[in-house]
Order: C-alpha cells, then sequence, then structure tokens
C-alpha cells in the first residue's frame, strides 16, 4: 500500500518525541496502520537547533506554511503550540487543502476545535487530536467511543501533568513551588508558557474538549471557571495533610438539570483537598486521571502519563494509525448540542 506521508510542524518535545517513535517502532506500526507513515517535511523555529536527535533524513521545509500546499503530504501533524498564529492558519491551510490534521494543540482545539471539525467535515478529511488531553492516556477514544451508549453525569480529574508534578513533589519533598515549576519545565511537562499550567488554563482547556466529547455538547472553554495552584503554599499541603487529604489541581464538568427541564454545563478546574482514600490522591507526578461517570457504565477511571515526550507520542502516533487505516471518525461526538453554560458560583473545595 501507499506510505502515509506526514508533514511535521514543531520539532519540541513532542515533535522529536514522535520521530522518535516512528523510527524506534517503524515494524509495528506499519503493521498495525497497514502502510508504511513516512515523514516527508519537518520545520521548526530553528534549524541550527540541536534535538538530540538526528534530522538529516527529513526534509527541512523553511516555509512552515507550505507545508498544507504540497501534493505529496496526505497528513499535517501540528506540534507546534498556540491557541492562535501560525498553528491556527496551518491547522486550517492543511484542512482546507482537503489533508488530514493531527494536533497535540489543546489550546487551538479548546478555542477553534468546532469550526476545524467543521472544515475537516465539509473537506472529508480526518482530524484528530488524541494527544491534546491527558498526553498518552486514550480518553478522548474513551469517552467519544468507549462511552458512546452511556449518558454521562459527571467527568472529573486530574489534567495537568506540570501542576500535579509541582503538588506532589512539594507534598513528597517539601521542596518550594518554584524549584518545582523549574524541574518540571526541564522534563518537558510545561508549556511554553508555564503560566497557562500552574493558573489552570491548561487544564481548563482539557476539561472544555472532554466535557463537549462526554456531553455531547459544543465546546465552552469560556464558560470554565478556573483558578490555578500559584497560590498554594507548602504549609497548605501540610495543614491538609495533617487533616487526611492531599491537595490537587481537579476540573470537574457536569449536567446540571433545571426545574424546568433543560441540561446546562457546568465547568470548574480548582485546588480541592482530595481525601486520602480517594483513587485521585494516589495520583502523583506527571500523571493524569479521568474519572467518567456513567448511566450504565458506572465510574470509570483512566489513568496514566499525562505529560512528556513519550507519552504524548505515543498519542499522536495512534491517531495517524487510524488515519492510516481509514479508521478516524468525527472528532467530536455526535449530534453536537448547544448547553447552555451554568456558572458553578463559589466553588466548594472538597472532592469525596
Ligand atoms: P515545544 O516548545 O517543546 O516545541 C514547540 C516547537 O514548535 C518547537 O520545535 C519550535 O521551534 C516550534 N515553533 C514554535 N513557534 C514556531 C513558529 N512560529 N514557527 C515554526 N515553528 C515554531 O512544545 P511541546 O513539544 O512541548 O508542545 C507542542 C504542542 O504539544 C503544544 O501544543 C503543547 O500544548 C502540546 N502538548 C505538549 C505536551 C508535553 O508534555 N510537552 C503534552 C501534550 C500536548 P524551535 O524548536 O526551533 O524553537
Ligand atoms: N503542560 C501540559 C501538562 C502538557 O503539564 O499537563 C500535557 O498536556
Amino acid at each position: 500500500a501507499e506510505p502515509l506521508r506526514i508533514a511535521l510542524a514543531g520539532l519540541g518535545t513532542v515533535g522529536t518525541g514522535v520521530i522518535r517513535l516512528l523510527e524506534t517502532n517503524r515494524d509495528m506500526v506499519e503493521r498495525r496502520a497497514g502502510r508504511a507513515i513516512e515523514v516527508v517535511a519537518i520545520n521548526a523555529r530553528d534549524r541550527s537547533k540541536d534535538r538530540g536527535i538526528d534530522l538529516t533524513p527529513y526534509a527541512w521545509v523553511d516555509d512552515m506554511q507550505a507545508m498544507a500546499e504540497r501534493a505529496d503530504v496526505d497528513v499535517v501533524v501540528e506540534l507546534v503550540g498556540g491557541s492562535d498564529g501560525p498553528a491556527l492558519s496551518l491547522a486550517r491551510a492543511a484542512l482546507d487543502a482537503g489533508k488530514g490534521l493531527v494536533t497535540a494543540n489543546k489550546a487551538m482545539v479548546a478555542h477553534h476545535g468546532m469550526e476545524l471539525a467543521e472544515l475537516a467535515a465539509i473537506k472529508g478529511a480526518p482530524f484528530a487530536f488524541e494527544a491534546a488531553v491527558a498526553g498518552g492516556i486514550p480518553v478522548v477514544k474513551g469517552l467519544r467511543e468507549g462511552t458512546a451508549a452511556n449518558a454521562l453525569t459527571r467527568i472529573y480529574g486530574i489534567l495537568n501533568g506540570t501542576c500535579n508534578y509541582i503538588l506532589s513533589e512539594m507534598e513528597r519533598t517539601g521542596a518550594d513551588f518554584d524549584a518545582m515549576l523549574k524541574a518540571a519545565q526541564e522534563q518537558g511537562y510545561a508549556e511554553a508558557d508555564p503560566t497557562f499550567d500552574i493558573e489552570g488554563i491548561d487544564a481548563a482547556h482539557k476539561l472544555a474538549i472532554l466535557a463537549a466529547i462526554g456531553f455531547g455538547t459544543r465546546i465552552d472553554f469560556a464558560g470554565v471557571r478556573t483558578s490555578g495552584i500559584t497560590e498554594v503554599r507548602s504549609t497548605d499541603i501540610a495543614q491538609a495533610d495533617a487533616l487526611g487529604y492531599v491537595v490537587r489541581l481537579v476540573g470537574v464538568a457536569n449536567l446540571d438539570e433545571g426545574d424546568d427541564g433543560t441540561c446546562r454545563l457546568m465547568q470548574r478546574v480548582r485546588p480541592c483537598l482530595v481525601p486520602f482514600r480517594h483513587p485521585l490522591a494516589a495520583v502523583t507526578g506527571p500523571t493524569n486521571a479521568v474519572v467518567a461517570e456513567g448511566d450504565f457504565a458506572g465510574r470509570l477511571l483512566f489513568q496514566g502519563a499525562g505529560a512528556g515526550d513519550r507519552p504524548t507520542a505515543s498519542a499522536v502516533v495512534a491517531d495517524l494509525i487510524d488515519i492510516a487505516r481509514g479508521l478516524a471518525g468525527a472528532p467530536f461526538s455526535v449530534p453536537v448540542a448547544q448547553l447552555e453554560t451554568l456558572d458553578p458560583g463559589d466553588p466548594g473545595e472538597r472532592v469525596g
């Protein structure tokens, strides 16, 4: 069979992870994809940067946007980041040209996912973003397909690896916030602008995407009430511990049925006190965990590495394998409803 030819934009933590995975697991990926996955074009900002991998086998193109126009490209893989700017221009150009689009960019999906999905549907082009939520955990597919027969009532969990790493390391070692943020950045967990992590914005991007998929509604990122972990001090963590709790940044989305029978969506991200006995309390380091409650499936827990080059590359390449096999379906649950947002008001603080 003809290879699936991909253009890779962005050669940072995730982009280099994808190249490593495709090289390391080449034969297995080819068997599972039913054909080879070939990187025919690469681009990043600085061509001269040492990325710790040999890029000489790959064709560098100077103009990232031109990747979308190339006749020899089937799928554009966007690993640049940023909700707008070059990432969004590339994504739109790729779909407009009828190319597939795979991205790990939750900021872009949270802000423009519906528009991109509509463009993909018009053009008949695959659009997939498993890596955008919870790194290596197949939770997008898990919610969209695995729980498709359920009415979900609540989705919640730990959605930011950087914050979870910082909080659980502060808890374990008593280390200070800034030192742990620096360590998370060095390990490639943090966003280019780590404010997105520590202010809860990245978790809010992911929660909005999961809520849309799980509840079959349009993404409503603006409707997520968000607070981050910048105010959490080591003393707060020690006091929580004395009372039988850990502190975790938790995102919660649920449907609220009003007296008139209409359903409204509530979404919030905030630091929470989690009792020791709760499964989320045992989630440490850059791990993520998502709980989904379905009327027939019951309580499901998806857990695994939420950030880093290898887990994220795993999700990107899984999307490419689906596309290679012609298995990539609609990116969001269908049909898509428009739910009103209910402001959750003053947040409570406990998960239990
Ligand atoms: P990095 O900052 O490590 O890499 C970004 C890459 O994009 C770099 O190679 C950079 O080039 C390139 N780039 C940035 N701006 C431009 C531009 N204007 N033109 C051309 N190239 C550009 O980010 P990550 O790899 O960590 O993240 C990539 C995406 O994956 C983001 O959307 C992120 O949110 C998402 N993600 C990240 C995860 C992680 O654990 N790191 C996990 C899940 C998703 P150069 O190297 O030359 O500067
Ligand atoms: N910065 C993100 C995190 C990367 O720490 O979870 C994974 O999406």
